[in-house]
């Protein structure tokens, strides 16, 4: 019984082609292209069926990609298999495809594809020591439009590995949010029930921004900021255009929700007359109740003014985490000097001295103070030292080159005012034990 024929796709023929797909899926076989592509390119490219009577019993699809083109679907229902159906098809759509010009028609099936002899019947060669690469791309297409909206991006990658030092705020981060957030499934079987909201306190400069985007950045979410002050000026009033944000950050398969300086719209709600934010602390925090039945996204408040939070804002079921973001202790000044110094120096400059000149500091003072010695090393360089001077462009870069000293970094040092003062640091002591939770 041959009386199949081939023809060219109808969209009527949808349905075959996705019984087509189940039942390669069922025979354990794991298509290179996904199954929206592949009806898109039935729609939009090329495809051919072969039916018997009303019945679609195989397929090829295939798109033409400038001179080369691509076959993203083979198929034939296993019964039908071994009668050249597959041969036939391949030479159906590399016919319709012809017009394009190609040079090249190529095809990437599983390692499992059973009908090479199809291939080869229509003289393609087996390549070998192939290596097939796949990244899924962390927003998908259809959200973009809602995350631009938003105002949210997705960060680089590499923010995580470069929040230099502060070791125990990363572990207690990594164990406690980025483990059952990006293992979702695994946290499941142990009964852990991932967090959705944490806040971060701390006085200024210690890294809570920084923390909060390589959270996302480590989880390849989207980062999406809140800006309360940005939305106050909504027609709908604050609390409205709140709910609204919120709203569509839930149309988002997975973002990091990010409301810095909350204590503005979460502070104490005592107080007669009662302010005029009342309204909006109350509206934030009916948000995020709603906000933690959704799976995929994490929402991170920052303060550094954690006394004045509403004391029902922080309470547990809201919150999962009240961490403290503290000034960096040696080890993780080390890292950061380490890391602001130019390589082509750090040998040369007394790291250990600098770490013991910047108790105090935060990650933000020692970031301004790095700064200033380059400069000061720079203008050092080219005016004082008869660089610019003797004309010579050679001898400006030769000087250049030095870097900057250690004494430049002390000089520097000495003139940073840092922002922490031992008063506020000493509240923040009290504060983790009065308020974190970890
Ligand atoms: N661990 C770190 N390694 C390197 N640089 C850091 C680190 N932490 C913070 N910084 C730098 O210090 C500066 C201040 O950090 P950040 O803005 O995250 O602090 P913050 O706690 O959010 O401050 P604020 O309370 O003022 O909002 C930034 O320029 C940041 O790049
Ligand atoms: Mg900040």
């Amino acid at each position: 019984m041959t009386n199949w024929r081939i023809r060219d796709f109808h969209s009527a023929d949808l349905d075959g082609i996705l019984h087509l797909w189940e039942t390669l899926k069922a025979t354990n076989v794991e298509p290179v292209y996904a199954l929206s592509e592949v009806l898109a390119s039935c729609e939009k490219d090329h495809a051919v069926v072969a039916v018997l009577g009303e019945q679609v019993v195989g397929a090829a699809v295939g798109r033409a990609a400038h001179d080369q083109g691509w076959i993203v679907f083979l198929a034939t229902l296993p019964e039908y298999r071994g009668r050249g159906i597959g041969t036939s098809l391949l030479a159906a759509v590399e016919n319709r495809m012809a017009p394009h010009g190609l040079n090249k028609l190529s095809a990437l099936m599983p390692e499992s594809e059973t009908r090479v002899e199809a291939f080869l019947g229509r003289g393609f060669a087996l390549k070998k020591n192939l290596r097939y690469f796949e990244r899924t791309i962390p927003v998908q297409r259809q959200e973009l439009g809602a995350l631009g909206q938003l105002g949210g991006r997705v960060l680089a990658r590499d923010l995580w590995e470069n929040v230099a030092g502060m070791r125990k705020e990363k572990e207690l981060l990594e164990r406690r949010l980025v483990l059952p957030l990006a293992e979702a499934d695994l946290a499941d079987e142990f009964g852990v029930v991932p967090p959705r909201a944490v806040v971060l306190f701390g006085p200024p400069g210690t890294g809570k921004t920084t923390f909060a985007k390589a959270i996302a950045s480590r989880l390849e979410w989207p980062f999406v900021e809140v800006f309360p002050s940005r939305l106050a000026a909504d027609p709908q009033g604050l609390a409205g255009a709140l709910r609204e944000t919120f709203l569509e950050i839930a149309e988002l398969e997975h973002a990091v929700v990010f409301i810095d300086e909350v204590e503005e719209i979460a502070s104490q709600r005592a107080g007669d007359p009662p302010s005029p934010l009342q309204g909006v602390t109350n509206e934030l925090l009916k948000i995020i109740p709603a906000f933690r039945e959704q799976p995929g996204r994490l929402l991170v408040c920052a303060t550094n003014f954690i006394r004045a939070l509403d004391s029902a804002f922080l309470r547990h079921g809201r919150f999962d985490y009240v961490i403290p973001i503290g000034l960096p202790d040696r080890q993780a000044r080390h890292a950061m000097w380490e890391r602001f110094i130019p390589a082509p120096v750090v040998d040369d400059v007394d790291v250990e001295l600098l770490v013991e000149k910047t108790e105090g500091f935060s990650p933000a003072d020692i970031e301004y103070a790095a700064r200033s010695a380059s400069q000061r090393a720079l203008e050092k360089a080219v005016y004082d030292d008869g660089g610019l001077a003797t004309d010579a462009r050679s001898s400006v870069r030769e000087a250049v080159r030095k870097g900057p000293s250690t004494d430049d970094y002390l000089a520097a040092i000495a003139e940073t005012r840092t922002t922490v003062s031992p008063e506020v640091h000493q509240d923040f002591l009290e504060d983790i034990e009065v308020l974190g939770r970890v």
